[in-house]
């Protein structure tokens, strides 16, 4: 078991990995966190204590040094607490704290599967041990259930909440937090991953500071403004260096991660669905149940967060065919042609490819209704014969004759104003009644909580898949929602529309793989604006951004890398100038960066000269022989200053290694200096090999390797141009 109890203290110890979560039922039956960090010993758990520091806050036991205000507590209400609370509610007398005590508990083996939400799993349950501790609150009956999964193999804690109102009349809840951990700590900073459309999950990281710091989504979807992702670090931490805690939660919807520093340098730390405009009405009988969120402990700074994200989600959290197969390479035909395309120009297209090395054609928005640009048509998923006469399934078959799979794009969740779907439904959208409705792209969302409404989509979806051999689909969704109203809904149920939306989202999702369990889901949202692990769930791989610009990928990457698996990041190499930025970047450095990531073209490759066409396709040949080392690999990200970034990914047997250096701005007069790795066994000797240049190899021993470092000299000048990379290949001999 890698969860003790120890009745004398009334203490439960979690080992997960090297980290032990320590928990406690005070005497009062308040739970209180008493460490999360590196190991402990079960022996020793009754000295894990704790903190009671000296208050003047109400004081709940008969001992003056206990008070809720200054507790390090795991199920904060109110009630004496004035930090933020992890639950609010609204009880039919108006009260909205709750009185939390302890009331019983639960271990198990194995980690049982949320319903409705994504989730990680186990596939044995020797892999995981779950604690259930359930707290009351005597006056209203409601029940809270908090579940903490202990991962045998991986420092992680996955938590999540179940409310249960076995009282006798409704409750209200007005914010249930998924997780929320208190902890005394050296000073730390902050971390989250947060931009814009076209630059995605950037790292922040400022000091924690006095007061509460949120970092929330209010956008109906995880947003490309602010992901559901929020680290603690040491202040001196860094990619190997220092202890990293992280919370991730496991959601696609508004969310809030926050961190509170109060004046007895105590550190709150709490995710959850976003409490503001979230109101559930929960009947006697009901329960809710609150998405998953992940806890990470790391002591090896970044690197050691990121590697046990990777590994957990990739192999726990993603499912299916697809989670341990080698993506296809695949070529997306959206910024080689935008609307502007015929079957003949596909295929001349997909031919091109196939010479390639593309392993898989992807047609992109475009192909259905009177889509002639982007201000038509969504909601009529009817292929448009004028443009692709004999349909898709003459195309499909023609690109499958090639050798190649066929993938289509989908924006399932949305509506034109200009579509036959609207003029039927004109109430189908979520909107309030009554006010003008806001287009954002020239669209609207659908009301996809209406399973009236679903019913109709999916069928459409499903009987286009069902009419032609489509092995992958892009389901891509281009805008936020604002108009948080479904008309179908009560008033007393409006404020419960953007969690419904996000669970009807989910189970469209899941009836689509229901129907075609080998089908190879993307998940996309004008970019990345949806890329959470709450999608991760349904689909293995990501649009990592619709900037593909590689420089401005690098940062792009590195965020989300930070927590997602390279295998989960599309990244497609671009004409140049890059459409977004104008920029001009060497082929072989948009290959580096893309080839990090589930990789594709995303271009049209009929106009390549003889010499692109054969720098493409021995740049393809190398990525398919590099691939199992970026799909199942651990990443080490060595360096990333004005200079370059040099990223390195080393099998888990340590028999092979990728080093990707990619040089910033050229300066003149300046050496790069050696560049250090990781990850190696330090007693086998590698053979070195430089890719993309003359291949020249040399041997060196791990240890030299990460001790004195790899100069990537004599001929990788940073001085010749902008923007060079350079790829080495290690491998054991
Ligand atoms: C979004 C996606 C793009 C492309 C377009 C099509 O912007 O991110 O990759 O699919 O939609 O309209």
């Amino acid at each position: 078991m890698s969860i003790t109890y120890d009745s004398t203290c009334r203490a439960f110890a979690l080992h997960a990995g090297n980290c032990s979560y320590v928990l406690q039922v005070s005497g009062s039956g308040h739970l209180l966190t008493c460490h999360w960090g590196a190991s402990v010993a079960d022996a020793d758990l009754s000295f894990v204590a704790p903190v009671r520091m000296k208050t003047n806050a109400l004081a709940d036991e008969p001992t003056p040094a206990f008070g809720l205000d200054t507790a390090l507590q795991e199920a904060p209400a109110g009630n004496g607490d004035f930090r933020l609370p992890a639950y609010r509610v609204e009880l039919a007398n108006g009260a909205q704290d709750l009185d939390l005590r302890y009331v019983r508990h639960d271990i198990a083996t194995g980690k049982p599967s949320l319903r409705s939400l994504p989730a990680t799993y186990v596939e044995d349950a020797a892999e995981a041990d779950t604690l259930t501790i359930v707290l009351r609150d005597a006056l209203s009956g409601l029940e809270i259930q908090q579940r903490y999964t202990a991962f045998r193999n991986f420092p992680v804690i996955a938590r999540s909440v179940s409310v249960v109102n076995a009282g006798s009349v409704p409750v209200a809840l007005l914010g249930v937090a998924s997780a929320s951990v208190d902890l005394i700590l050296p000073p730390q900073h902050v971390l989250s991953l947060d931009g814009a459309w076209g630059r995605e999950r950037e790292r922040h990281r400022t000091p924690v500071r006095h007061g509460v710091t949120l970092i929330q989504s209010r956008r109906g979807e995880s947003s490309h403004h602010h992901n559901p992702f929020l680290a603690v670090c040491d202040a001196a931490a860094d990619e190997a260096f220092g202890e990293v805690r992280g919370l991730s939660l496991v959601y696609s919807g508004n969310h809030q991660m926050a961190v509170e520093y109060d004046a007895f340098e105590v550190v709150r730390l709490q995710a959850g669905i976003l409490p503001e405009g979230f109101r559930w009405l929960l009947e006697p009988g009901e329960r809710f149940d609150t998405p998953e969120c992940v806890l990470v402990y790391s002591s090896t700074g970044w690197g050691g967060l990121s590697r046990a994200y990777h590994e957990l989600y990739r192999t726990r959290l993603v499912r299916g065919p697809w989670r341990d197969r080698l993506r296809p390479v695949l070529i997306n035909n959206w910024e080689g042609t935008y609307f502007d395309f015929t079957s003949e120009r596909l295929l001349a297209m997909a031919r091109e490819a196939k010479e390639l090395g593309v392993e898989l054609f992807v047609l992109d928005d475009g192909w259905f209704g009177a889509r002639a640009s982007d201000n038509a048509a969504l909601g009529d998923w009817v292929v448009n014969e004028q443009k692709l006469p004999g349909g898709l399934a003459r195309l499909a078959e023609e690109i499958n004759r090639l050798g190649m799979t066929f993938g289509l794009w989908f924006e399932p969740e949305m509506v034109s104003p200009n579509s036959d779907l609207y003029r039927a439904h004109p109430d189908w959208c979520l909107h309030v009644p009554g006010r003008p409705r806001q287009l954002l792209r020239n669209q609207l969302v659908l009301d996809i909580t209406r399973p009236e409404v679903r019913a109709h989509v999916m069928d459409q979806i499903i009987s286009v898949l069902r009419s032609a051999p489509i092995g992958y689909v892009k389901w891509d969704m281009n805008r936020l929602l604002d108009a948080y109203f479904s008309p179908a809904l009560p008033a007393a149920r409006q404020a419960e529309v953007m969690h419904r939306y996000v669970l009807a989202m989910y189970a469209m999702h899941q009836q689509v793989l229901d129907a075609f369990p080998d089908l190879l889901l993307e998940g996309c949202s004008g970019g990345g604006a949806r890329f959470d692990p709450g999608m991760l769930f349904y689909a293995p791989q990501i649009w990592t951004s619709d900037d593909s610009d590689a420089i401005a990928r690098l940062e792009i990457q590195a965020g989300t890398n930070l927590v997602y698996p390279l295998s989960a990041m599309s990244a497609h190499v671009s004409v140049v100038p890059n459409h977004q930025l104008g920029r001009t970047t060497p082929l072989a450095t948009r290959f580096a960066v893309a080839g990090t990531g589930s990789f594709g073209l995303e271009l049209d490759p009929t106009g390549f000269s003889s010499e692109e066409r054969a720098a493409v396709a021995a740049g393809i040949a190398e990525h398919k022989r590099l691939q199992p080392i970026f799909h199942h690999g651990d990443l080490y990200r060595l360096r990333d200053d004005e200079k370059c970034v040099a990223w390195q990914v080393v099998l888990r047997d340590r028999s092979r290694a990728v080093l990707t250096c990619v040089g910033r701005l050229a300066q003149t007069n300046q050496r790069p200096g050696p560049i250090r790795l990781a990850g190696l066994d330090p007693s086998a000797r590698y053979a070195v090999r430089e890719l993309f240049g003359d291949e020249r190899s040399t041997v060196a021993s791990g240890l030299t390797l990460m001790s004195a470092g790899l100069w990537p000299v004599p001929d990788f000048q940073w001085t010749t141009a902008d923007f060079l990379a350079k790829r080495w290949l290690l491998e054991r001999q």
